[in-house]
């Protein structure tokens, strides 16, 4: 910026806070208290926030504290839901990676809320059926109504699948697989007293096809494939549709840390060689998906346009399909 466009951005300034300062002593001398302006204001806000497609719902969303979730949860409560983040936000033993923080359920409920919704931030795990009932009879106290269920609290695990042990093991299954069904479970009588409701679990690509390299993960996300159909079946009756996702590679924490990059790639262990490896699997000529595909699809399906879609599969796999047999 040289001196001129400093001194005109100045003297702008300057401007608008005279034009501020003048709106505000005419409004309060037309005899409009301040206080009075924010009740308008709070009220057109809350009249916007109405006319939005969930408007008055309330979506329920694990693993929310970053990632997919957080990102499904951010474009939900931009269409007008209020959020309940239900996240680990701590580590958990024989995960070999950072998981996210207290620090982060705390950011990412603020940000929700920046949106203008209201946001209940829980610590607590999926493997914890106790807690889980809990939170979504919280839900409902707080909110009225658990009107969207999204199973996507998740871990990862890299390996051939005779090195992994028993206990390695146990927490992909009890996370991933085991979690989803605890989550469905407390969310299916609510629903089914409610006569509605949208569940979307978040499985991934290698839930679709098998993986020499992830096979207790990929094991784990074949069974929430089996559990969406299932679900689908029990809740069909009460108004309730359930889907599941199946995303290619996505740009998070998931994947972007030392414990994955250092394996699959010693020498250059960056997201940027793993980008190049999205490129070549997929058709599109595109690399890591961005949470935010994925929330898009979510979103979708908790819409009033798929009342109708249920039990079914979404793949997310930037044209990789298109190379299988119909
Ligand atoms: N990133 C990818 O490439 C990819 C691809 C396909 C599917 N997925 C799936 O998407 C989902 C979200 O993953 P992400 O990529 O956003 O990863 P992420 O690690 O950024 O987010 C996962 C979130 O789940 C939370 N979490 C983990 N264990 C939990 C538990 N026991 N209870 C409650 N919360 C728990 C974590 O704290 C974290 O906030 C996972 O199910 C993952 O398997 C990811």
């Amino acid at each position: 910026m040289n001196d001129n466009e400093t001194k005109n951005e100045e003297s702008l300034g300057t401007d608008r806070r005279t034009f501020i300062a003048g709106a505000v002593a005419s409004a309060v001398g037309a005899g409009l208290a301040v206080n009075h302006f924010s009740e308008a204001h709070a009220q057109t806000n809350q009249e916007s926030q109405s006319l939005k497609e969930f408007a008055g719902r309330c979506a329920f969303v694990t693993g929310g504290a970053r990632g997919i979730g957080y990102k499904t949860a951010e474009v939900l409560a931009q269409a007008g839901a209020n959020i309940v983040l239900y996240d680990v936000a701590q580590q958990i033993k024989n995960v070999k990676y950072p998981l996210a923080t207290a620090e982060d359920l705390a950011k990412a409920k603020k940000q929700i809320e920046s949106q203008g919704v209201q946001c209940l931030a829980i610590q607590g795990d999926v493997r914890d059926s106790k807690r889980l009932k809990e939170a979504t009879q919280q839900a409902v106290s707080e909110f009225g109504s658990l009107d969207m269920m999204i199973a996507n609290a998740g871990i990862t695990q890299i390996g051939f699948l005779h090195t992994f042990t028993d206990e390695e093991i146990d927490v992909v299954l009890d996370i991933n697989l085991a979690g989803a069904i605890k989550s469905v479970q407390a969310a299916i009588p609510i629903m089914q007293k409610q006569n509605s409701g949208r569940i979307v679990l978040v499985s991934s690509i290698t839930g679709r096809a098998g993986s020499q390299y992830f096979p207790i993960y990929s094991a784990s996300k074949w069974g929430m494939i089996g559990l969406a159909k299932s679900t689908a079946l029990s809740v069909a009756s009460n108004n309730v549709t359930c889907n599941v996702v199946c995303p290619s590679l996505v740009n998070t924490k998931l994947l972007d840390n030392d414990y994955v990059l250092g394996t699959i790639f010693p020498k250059n262990p960056t997201m940027a060689a793993f980008n190049e490896v999205a490129k070549q699997r997929h058709v599109l000529p595109v690399g890591f998906y961005e949470p935010i595909h994925v929330a898009n699809t979510i979103r979708f399906l908790c819409s009033d346009a798929a009342a109708y879609i249920s039990g079914d599969v979404f793949d997310i796999q930037a044209g990789i399909n298109a190379q299988s047999p119909a």
